[in-house]
């Protein structure tokens, strides 16, 4: 199909389009918008696009899909896989969710939210909480991170053990398709068995097939009793036999469960501010588990105590501090939360987002550590993540002393070694942060054949020209 649009008035359309605080063109505007939160990759793009509403990144798309130029959606920027970061060729558009901040609707009775796509996470927590009631999804980028973009990734986070991925808290979407027609799919239906549930082909899509505009999303009642402690434990295996007494006694309040390895809580005590050892002596593996729920009198600290007393008496806890306080469980979440800035601060790191069935995550450790190891003498294994959903984050620091660069030029020799582990026990090679940019290169090994053919089939229907985020997620 001609380009109806030539692509050097395609700016100029979009200052007329959406005035001027919708348009960013300063090289200073846009560089923010041109690199990854890892520092993986610097792309360019010739504006970025900053629509106020659904109706105007409808016509943001359809100025686009007739000029021929190519959409990257960006929502907060935080991904792990580059997936929000354009090329460098320079010419597409950068189309930001920002300014869909409005939650549109809340309703505690149906116990659901209908939030834009660029609400910020924290901020759709907020408003759950205002009314009384949760919306569970959380992770360490909160704070940035968009409605729009934990969908687009599915992210999953630290309460996937109770709640699910964001796709099991969404009920119904608002998409831009990438001819920029707009589907209102915003249902707020427990049961809706209405031919294929198209709405779900958009999670985890990473923006390839459309862009979401808004979304209803499921909300849960307030907890009104919890509890929170950080473990010391005795090995891998002790942290999975802990995460089954918890489970065995009431899975239902069982709302996170992370492992964290020694390694990984040294380098948050060495580089975060305010971040302290709760107990008397390091160890080699830690658990942070958070108990809820929604009944005042669940008893949930007295049940931490006695489960922690079990276990201690299994040898499987070494050491316990329970929170007295939100406070003091706030502060034991920072442990784990500041993971990721603490080894960005250490020097360069390889990220091996990987899933196992749970009962095998013990043995991924133990294997993927002596293998990294003898792979790059003197790196340092950070493992650490959500070990109910069998979820680790096998994240590799560089050596002390080398340089950045070189450990970084091993990056795909790491994830391959990593990755045949996790192969071997019928894992997958991206948990929760998806594939983008980085990890396209594994899909014709991991997904190719039928899976992949039908991956590219449904592409080629929705977005035939492929203009929706190119180069991200397919091969
Ligand atoms: P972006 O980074 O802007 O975009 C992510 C992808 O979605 C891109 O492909 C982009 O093109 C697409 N996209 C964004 N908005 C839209 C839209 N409206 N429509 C269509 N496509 C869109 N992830 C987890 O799953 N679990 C974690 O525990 C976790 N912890 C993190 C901790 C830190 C410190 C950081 C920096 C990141 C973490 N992440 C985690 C990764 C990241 O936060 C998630 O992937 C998050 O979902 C991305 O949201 P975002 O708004 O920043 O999206
Ligand atoms: C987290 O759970 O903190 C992130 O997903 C992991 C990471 O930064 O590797
Ligand atoms: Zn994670």
């Amino acid at each position: 199909m001609p380009d109806a649009l030539p692509a050097a008035s395609l700016v100029e359309a979009l200052h007329r389009l959406l005035g001027p605080r919708g348009v960013l063109t300063d090289p200073a505007d846009v560089a923010p918008h041109l690199s990854d939160w890892r520092g993986l990759y610097r792309g360019a793009a010739q504006a970025v696009a900053r629509p106020a509403d659904a109706a105007e990144v409808a016509a943001v798309v359809r100025l686009c899909a007739e000029a021929g130029v190519p959409v990257v959606p960006q929502g907060g920027n935080t991904s792990m896989v580059g997936g929000a970061t354009p090329d460098e060729a320079g010419r597409c558009v950068v189309l930001s969710l920002a300014r869909l901040n409005r939650i549109r609707d809340l309703d505690p009775l149906d116990m659901t939210m209908t939030a834009e796509a660029g609400v910020v996470l924290k901020a759709a927590q907020d408003a759950a909480a205002a009314a009384g009631c949760l919306f569970p999804l959380s992770l360490g980028a909160e704070g940035t991170a968009t409605i729009g973009g934990v969908l687009s990734t599915n992210a999953g986070g630290n309460t996937t053990v109770r709640y699910g991925n964001a796709r099991e808290l969404m009920l119904g979407l608002e998409v831009v398709l990438p001819d920029g027609g707009l589907w209102n799919g915003l249902r707020r239906l427990r049961k809706d068995n209405t031919g294929y549930a198209l709405r779900h082909l958009f999670v985890g899509a990473e923006g390839t097939l459309g862009i979401v505009t808004a979304a209803v999303l499921r909300m849960f009642p307030r907890p009104r009793d919890t509890a929170v402690a950080f473990c010391a434990v005795a090995s891998e295996d002790a942290a999975l036999a802990l995460f089954r007494r918890f489970r065995d006694r009431d899975e239902s309040a069982v709302r996170a469960f992370e492992y964290m390895s020694g390694a990984g809580v040294g380098l948050a005590v060495r580089h975060i501010e305010g971040v302290t050892l709760p107990l008397a002596a390091p160890a080699a593996h830690y658990v942070l588990v958070d108990l809820a729920s929604s009944r005042p009198d669940a008893g949930l600290r007295d049940m931490a105590e006695a489960v922690l007393a079990e276990a201690m008496e299994a040898g499987e806890v070494l050491d316990a501090a329970l929170a007295e306080s939100e406070a003091q469980a706030q502060k034991l979440w920072r442990i784990r939360e500041e993971h990721p800035e603490a080894q960005k601060r250490e020097g360069a790191s390889v990220k091996n987002d990987v899933s196992v069935p749970v009962s095998r995550v013990p043995e991924m450790i133990r294997r993927c550590a002596a293998a990294l190891t003898a792979l790059i003498p003197g790196s340092r294994p950070v493992p650490f993540g959500h070990m109910g959903d069998g979820n680790i984050h096998m994240n590799l620091a560089q050596p002390e002393g080398m340089d950045p660069a070189a450990f970084l030029a091993r990056s795909h020799d790491i994830m391959d070694c990593v990755n045949a582990i996790v192969r071997d026990l019928d894992g997958s090679f991206s948990a929760e942060h998806g594939i983008g940019r980085l990890k396209t290169d594994m899909m014709e090994d991991w997904r190719g054949g039928a899976e992949l053919a039908a991956m590219r089939a449904i592409k080629a229907a929705l977005d035939p020209r492929g203009l929706m985020n190119p180069g991200k997620v397919l091969p």
